[in-house]
């Protein structure tokens, strides 16, 4: 959930380690620290965002530093729990993202001892931890204290005076770098991408130790080994690149995002496993949940095959009878309740797949088989290439099933998310800007796309926006609509336009504010609506891709007019790593 970040080489680390947190800041944008193990060891940390802070680094210099910005756990924001914690003596400096489960244990006995405590975080007791047990060898008392400690965690330890930085985890992202005369540890890719292209993923359990011409690794003692890796993202990709906010880039990558996820699938020959199996059970959170949603509507429909979708976090503790494939569907890899429920569903003795979109995350070591979608980095905490690509990654899976009857339809589906990028919403945004409630419906495979288009307006605009299937308005919600109340349905041709056409009515009846999609030229739709949106491609399937581009480019269009802070909605963070 946080971000950590460490560097040592023959460059100026804080401002490097300074540069590499603020990409990092998706993962948390409460607080943030940096610390150097000069002699004095030296500190600066701070509550608030780093984009905000200037030049804090400049009383700080040297080779080495470690670095943190905050989403936080345990204790308010504020510069005390701000990262790094020290032990009593400001011997040690420890930046943490994970949680340490048995931490109120820790603490009482540490107290006991006569440590003294300066934050609430979970973090502080791994420093006064390493401060009985160090003796000048810093690996030594990180290997020490670590079987003590319950938990997830990806750390970063510096020593006064002690020229290396030690890195360990476990169950929480670490990713180290390779560069010229410069070594990197950091919670994912994005900081180290433009400093270097090799990378290793760290597995649970490893401890590296890193100087600027080496990185040794052990696990349980031994000396390992990891796989390097190359990063093939652009350095663009972690960038804005001429963008106001990363939300709008990201929307507008998402033909390429669709066709290359499609590309790649068919020259990776994905595993089989949908073929062969009697139901298919998918589990995730948020807009992964959402396309899971849509996945099943498209499964049950198209492949006759039945699906169910859970959410992860109930999943995990009311397990329902499960048998054949469970899949996770995630686009960190991280999510804790995705990996909590496909352990618990591998001890069910199911298959496990998981689609996933950050390479080396957690969920591919959890799961059976993986599939890479490939979105590329996504920056913005609202979900939007990432949801494009799993409905790319679906979409090929029925293709597959359906011995390639899709192909020729997936070929050219980006170009329904093209044309849906080039529309005019300045009406719809209008008619949005002064609401305080938004309900988004639709139906049948539209039902999840609208749930999205509730989230993505809720999360960044802060509107109160829900998602319904059009059919339930009436069982309650009703009492809500008024005049003030746009109602934003989705109404392609199909089975279900006739009862779509008369839900509508009944909702025009109430006076409420319609925004309808619905195909191009129909003069019907068109004229009950207050705004109308032609779907590019409302009578194909790729008429989800333009109706989700069409609602998360409204949202980001109300949120922007609301002067909103778009790529850091206040309360969320990026990767949610805990339960
Ligand atoms: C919404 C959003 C979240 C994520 C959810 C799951 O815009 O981003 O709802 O979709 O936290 O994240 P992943 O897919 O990483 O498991």
């Amino acid at each position: 959930m946080c971000g950590i970040f460490g560097y040592i080489g023959r460059g100026r680390a804080p401002e490097i380690v300074l540069e590499g947190l603020k990409r990092l800041e998706y993962r948390g944008y409460d607080s943030f620290g940096i610390a150097v193990p000069g002699n004095p060891l030296q500190v600066v940390k701070k509550q608030g965002r780093i984009s905000d802070a200037g030049d804090c680094a400049a009383s700080l210099s040297g080779p080495v530093a470690i670095g943190h910005t905050r989403w936080a756990t345990h204790g308010v924001p504020s510069d005390a729990n701000a990262h790094p914690h020290l032990d009593c003596t400001g011997t040690l400096a420890v930046v943490h993202n994970g949680i340490i489960e048995n931490y109120s244990i820790l603490k009482r006995e540490l107290v006991a001892r006569g440590h003294v405590f300066r934050s609430e975080t979970d973090t502080e007791v791994i420093a006064h931890l390493l401060e009985e047990v160090y003796h000048g060898d810093l690996k030594c008392a990180v290997e020490t204290i670590l079987p003590r400690i319950k938990g997830s965690y990806a750390l970063l330890v510096i020593a006064r005076g002690d020229t290396r930085i030690i890195a360990a985890r476990q169950h929480s992202p670490l990713v180290l770098g390779m560069g010229d005369g410069a070594s990197f540890a950091a919670s994912d890719m994005t900081p180290i991408v433009e400093h270097t292209r090799r990378v290793m993923i760290l597995e649970d359990g490893d401890i590296a130790s890193l100087t600027p011409d080496t990185i040794q690794i052990s696990n349980g003692g031994n000396p390992v080994e990891r796989k390097e890796e190359i990063i093939r993202w652009s350095v663009d990709a972690a960038r804005k690149g001429g963008f106001p906010h990363f939300m709008i880039k990201e929307i507008f990558e998402q033909p390429d995002v669709f066709s290359d996820t499609i590309r790649t699938l068919r020259s990776e020959d994905p595993p089989s496993l949908l073929k062969e199996v009697p139901q298919v059970t998918l589990i995730a959170c948020g807009s992964s949940y959402h396309a899971a949603l849509v996945f099943k509507y498209l499964l049950e429909e198209r492949c006759r095959i039945p699906a169910r979708v859970e959410y992860a976090s109930e999943f995990r503790y009311f397990t329902p009878p499960v048998e054949g494939l469970v899949i996770g569907i995630t686009q960190s890899g991280e999510t804790a309740d995705t990996l909590m429920a496909l352990r618990i569903a591998a001890l069910h003795n199911c298959s496990t797949l998981a689609i996933a979109n950050a390479v080396g995350s957690s969920v591919s070591r959890i799961a059976d088989h993986t599939i890479l979608m490939r979105a590329g980095p996504e920056i913005s905490v609202a979900a939007t290439k990432s949801f494009i690509a799993e409905l790319a990654v679906f979409l090929h899976l029925i293709d597959m099933i359906r011995e390639g009857a899709c192909a020729a339809r997936l070929d050219y589906a980006h170009r329904a998310i093209d044309e849906a990028l080039l529309l005019d919403l300045s009406l719809a945004v209008e008619c949005c800007l002064p609401a305080k409630d938004i309900f988004f419906v639709g139906r049948g495979a539209y039902y999840p796309i609208a749930l999205e288009g509730a989230l993505k307006m809720k999360e960044i605009s802060y509107i109160h926006a829900e998602g319904y299937a059009a059919g339930e308005i009436k069982h309650g919600p009703f009492a809500l609509l008024s005049e003030h109340t746009p109602v934003i349905a989705i109404c392609p041709p199909g089975d279900s336009y006739g009862v779509m056409m008369s839900n509508i009515r009944e909702m025009k009846a109430r006076g409420t504010p319609l925004i309808l999609l619905g195909e191009k030229d129909d003069r019907d739709l068109e004229e009950i609506s207050d705004v109308f949106i032609p779907l590019p491609w409302a009578s194909s399937v790729a008429g989800l891709l333009s109706a989700t581009v069409i609602l998360q480019l409204l949202a980001y269009h109300t949120a922007n007019a609301l002067k909103r802070d778009i790529d850091k909605p206040r309360n969320l963070a990026k990767s949610v790593t805990v339960e």
